[in-house]
């Protein structure tokens, strides 16, 4: 069946795969097909992707929260339909009324201590210019995060991260960033001791980790540790917040007070890339002095301001934080109950709010269980870099029938992917080629 979209047209999936993987990433193409995975988005809406082959799937990926309103949200199409009749991205030299209303509108739900914001268009650009102002605030270089950290691809923040990114492209840089345990207070106080850390790094629950919950305290811990030594405190709230965890920040349930804080992904609602790096005062200190020494032409664009006003109002409405918290009780019995009926199979449930992460027994038991639930018609990524566990981040918006659904295809999945990880013939292609071989058995 010809796929014809208008601005381009394909024979069939196949040779839309074959073209993709010729002419974008060929191993990326290549490893979603070896997992049985081969998804190609074509409708979308609310919760559920629909491929170009006709596979419906429900969504509890969300591009890592991109999605937490749900695909087209269709009260943010319309802001952005209308925003499109008067903006555009605007000149990110200027004043500009969008962008403006936004940063105004962050400081006030980040918090007293917060004074202005600086824009850009993906996390990993956020990240980059938390380090930068960090380094200029205290004018020390090094910067702690926790290993297996993911912070992002680009130049600072990928050397922030796992050796599984930075290594590839030589962009690890062991002198500048220190990697400590997560929950592991000596080892960050150790890290901390000399007093030439100029920020420390942390998401408020790792995602790319799977979600290991912070040890009660331990977050406030860290931050204590990093003042006392003249560090700053670094909120990566890429992934927790924007109302994931039942209020719009994850860090605010802790007693933090953050000097930096970073959001991306689901600002712009999955419709326009925009990012945001909040600051205290001593932090965009630089704005006041040399406002031109940093600059992002889409950073911040008009219409992303727009469209990220419009989550933010969606998002703090009393209404939508209560059906998140009802949305979490409804998750935490049923997770609750399925992990009783998959004992020694599903054995951990990692849980805060709709951040929620799902341990198997096995070494490559999410990704088992990503295979299983794609049959299923549901789309949720195993943690790359802890594949034993599956991320799962449900929409904030979901009905609770969509909730009972998701958790019965999951019922099915988990004991189809115990089955293949048993099998010991069901193999996983490899997420860590290098020097690994290129598939491995389960
Ligand atoms: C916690 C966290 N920080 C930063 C990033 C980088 O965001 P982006 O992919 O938009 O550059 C990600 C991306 O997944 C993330 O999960």
């Amino acid at each position: 069946m010809t796929l014809d979209f208008g601005f381009a047209s394909f024979a069939d999936k196949r040779d839309l795969l074959d073209r993709s993987a010729a002419a974008w990433n060929a191993d990326k193409t290549g490893f979603w097909e070896r997992m049985g995975v081969p998804i190609v988005i074509g409708e979308r809406s609310g919760y559920e992707l629909v491929d170009v082959d006709g596979h419906r799937l429900i969504d509890v990926h969300l591009n890592g929260g991109t999605y937490n309103l749900g695909h087209r949200n269709p009260e943010l199409v319309e802001v952005l339909k209308d925003a499109l009749d008067h903006f555009d991205m605007g000149n990110h030299h200027f004043a500009s009324p969008a962008r403006t209303a936004l940063a105004e509108r962050l400081v006030e739900l980040t918090g007293p201590q917060m004074r202005r914001v600086a824009f850009g268009t993906s996390g990993s650009e956020a990240i980059d210019l938390a380090i930068k102002v960090a380094r200029r605030a205290t004018g020390r270089r090094k910067i702690v995060s926790i290993v297996k950290a993911y912070h992002g691809h680009s130049g600072l923040a990928v050397a922030t991260g796992d050796a599984r990114y930075s290594v590839p492209f030589l962009s690890d840089r062991p002198d500048e960033f220190v990697q400590v345990p997560f929950n592991d207070l000596p080892a960050m106080e150790e890290a901390l001791a000399g007093a030439d850390v100029a920020g420390v790094l942390m998401e408020t629950i790792p995602a790319t980790y799977g979600f290991p919950l912070p040890a009660p305290g331990y977050l406030a811990a860290v931050a204590e540790l990093a003042h006392e030594s003249g560090a700053l405190y670094i909120a990566d709230e890429v992934q927790t917040g924007l109302g994931r965890t039942g209020v719009l920040w994850g860090i605010s349930k802790t007693d933090v007070v953050p000097d930096v804080l970073v959001t991306a992904k689901g600002l712009g609602g999955g419709l326009y890339p925009i990012s945001a790096v909040v600051m205290n005062e001593p932090t965009s200190r630089w704005l006041d002095e040399d406002g031109f020494s940093h600059m992002s032409t889409a950073g911040g664009a008009e219409l992303g301001s727009i469209a990220a006003l419009g989550v933010l109002e969606i998002t703090t409405r009393p209404q939508v934080q209560e059906q998140v918290h009802a949305l979490s009780i409804q998750f935490d019995v049923g997770l609750s109950q399925l992990r009783a009926r998959h004992e020694g199979w599903f054995t951990g449930i990692r849980q805060d709010g709709l951040v929620i992460g799902l341990e198997l027994a096995d070494p490559q038991g999410a990704m088992h269980l990503t295979r299983a639930l794609y049959a299923e018609g549901v789309w949720a990524i195993f943690s790359s870099l802890d594949p034993s566990v599956l991320q799962f981040k449900p929409g904030l918006l979901l009905e609770p029938e969509q909730v009972d659904e998701i958790l019965h295809r999951l019922d099915r999945a988990l004991a189809v992917a115990q089955a293949a990880a048993a099998s010991g013939t069901a193999t996983v292609p490899s997420i860590h080629p290098h020097g690994e071989p290129a598939e491995v058995a389960a």
